[in-house]
């Protein structure tokens, strides 16, 4: 192949810009509205015990085992996790593990696009008004004058995700809602097409302290925010009380160390093929340590200290005890309570539009990162470029967006995307590298490895962890997961079309993956690219 034919080769301008791409990548819708739906409804305060469990023995380490074979794989001139698992492991099966790393992000991407652009829609909403006065939308929307506030939000959302029917976007009324989907759809596709470095660096280096100034205006707004007239225990302080006093009878729910642990893994995008895939950019010298360290910190803080401290304690003043009946949805606490928050406190257009932009850039920073995977398996695989590469990729993901898109009835499809793809693929993902970093590359090789220019000292314990607890750890959260939620789940997805069709879609797609994977495999070693042992 001529220079001039290969695809052009990208990378990282900075370190700050790796940093920051990989916190853009982590934070995310998960932070603000999983996060506080998540902890409200498993036991509070108590909660937290089991999330920075799982943090220690789970996120942090498998981020750094992620930072660290994705920087090794790269130098052995690998970007994709097909590629960069057979530099790891010389057999001939490693690469097809590479497919779920493929495939996790490519499924996520197909239903966290969408919500992106609601995200978006409202904030284009409370700049036009239309959000702000619940008098005039409950005249719009046709419903009784009577209907309480969250009637009318709730109905609102409803239209505009069409949750009420399948089919219900593609009617003339839930054109604008498509609209907004086409626009951010097409955004990350822009973003992505620019690249690593001039694409997804440079506009991360824009949105993260763009989203910090947001939710810090927000914060502060919802921090000095007065009871209601005539509802003195509704303060903020009773909110945060309301979201944080522990119930430690919920720690010996399995359950709450199931949302701990899945939390941590999406929250972090770990076990997402992404960090893996952005590492590989990075130069041989180049510190991973301090960077995984940084980028998962800068994470919490978004999560427990912005995340935490926003959306419940606002809710509260406004709703008080009545709050426990939405806390626990994630869905109807950010689109249907917080509006209605919004529209009852002094200057809310603006600081409603405030937030759910901070919302957007939030999940536009973590939707480009999931193209990249596949972007990066395609011109590494096929020696596609750009063009090609994002052609091919834009007409799979629309095809699955188009999936969810049509059948928005009760979100089941979006739903049924988001357990296999964002809960259950990851778990399994997860035991890979886990087992991969801990029992085929090696502790003494990982540590060795991942001190390699590194700014800071890893304690050795952290090594120790990844080998022996964090695989137990992790299969036994894995294990008490599929005994608890395996065979209801299954029976759900079995008896209902809809959920049936998008697991069928998603294991069309993921045998498409295994078989490009598999050419992919036969090209390289032809190339002389991998030998296996
Ligand atoms: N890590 C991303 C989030 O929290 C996917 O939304």
């Amino acid at each position: 192949m001529s220079q001039s034919q290969r695809p052009r080769q990208d990378g990282w301008a900075s370190r700050i810009g790796v940093i920051l791409a990989v916190a853009g990548s982590a934070v995310g819708l998960g932070n603000f509205l999983r996060f506080p739906g998540n902890a409200a409804q498993n036991g509070g305060g108590a909660f937290m015990l089991p999330y920075f469990i799982s943090l220690l023995v789970l996120g942090i380490p498998l981020c750094w085992a992620e930072w660290t074979m994705g920087r090794y794989g790269g130098r052995h001139g690998f970007n994709s996790s097909p590629g960069i698992f057979t530099a790891i492991w010389p057999h001939r099966a490693a690469k097809y593990f590479g497919a779920i790393a493929l495939a996790i992000p490519l499924f996520i991407y197909m239903y966290y696009v969408q919500i992106e652009a609601w995200c978006l829609g409202y904030a284009l909403n409370y700049l036009n008004g239309t959000l702000t006065d619940p008098a005039s939308l409950r005249q719009t929307l046709q419903l009784a004058p009577t209907a309480e506030e969250t009637k009318v939000f709730g109905e609102f959302f409803s239209r505009y995700v069409g949750s009420h029917e399948d089919g219900a976007l593609f009617h003339p009324q839930g054109r604008s809602t498509l609209w907004v989907v086409v626009v951010a759809f097409l955004l990350n596709f822009a973003l992505i097409y620019r690249g690593i470095s001039k694409g997804i660096e440079s506009f991360c280096k824009v949105a993260m302290p763009l989203m910090v100034f947001c939710a810090l205006c927000v914060l502060v707004r919802v921090l000095t925010l007065d009871p209601p007239p005539g509802k003195p225990d509704q303060t903020v302080l009773a909110g945060l009380g309301f979201m944080w006093n522990p119930q430690p009878k919920k720690l010996l729910d399995p359950g709450t160390w199931l949302a701990a642990a899945s939390q941590i893994f999406f929250s972090l995008s770990v076990g997402f093929g992404i960090i893996i895939n952005y590492a590989s950019y990075l130069k041989k010298d180049d510190d991973v340590a301090l960077s995984g360290l940084t980028a998962s910190s800068m994470n919490e803080f978004f999560e427990v200290c912005l995340g935490g401290l926003i959306t419940i304690p606002a809710a509260f003043v406004f709703f008080g005890l009545a709050l426990r009946e939405y806390a626990g949805s994630t869905f109807n606490m950010g689109f249907i309570v917080l509006p209605n928050v919004f529209a009852q406190m002094p200057a809310g257009r603006f600081f409603g539009f405030l937030w759910f932009f901070m919302l957007f850039l939030a999940a536009i920073t973590s939707s480009v990162s999931m193209l990249q995977p596949v972007i990066a398996f395609l011109e590494e695989g096929f020696g596609l470029r750009r063009h090609a590469s994002a052609t091919i990729l834009g007409l799979i993901t629309a095809l699955g967006c188009g999936y969810v898109l049509y059948f928005s009835g009760e979100t089941k499809a979006l739903a049924e995307f988001d357990f296999w793809s964002g809960t259950l693929m990851i778990y399994v993902l997860a035991l890979f590298q886990i087992l991969l970093y801990g029992w085929v590359f090696g502790i003494q090789r990982g540590e060795q490895e991942l001190h390699q220019g590194a700014h800071i000292r890893v304690p050795r314990v952290v090594q120790w962890n990844l080998k022996y607890v964090a695989p137990v750890f992790l299969l036994a959260i894995f294990g008490s997961f599929c005994w608890q939620s395996g065979k209801q789940q299954l029976v759900a997805t079995w008896k209902d079309p809809v959920k049936f069709g998008s697991v069928l879609f998603m294991l069309v797609v993921f045998g498409f993956l295994l078989g490009m994977v598999h050419i992919a495999g036969r090209r390289w070693e032809r190339q002389g690219k991998v030998k296996y042992e």
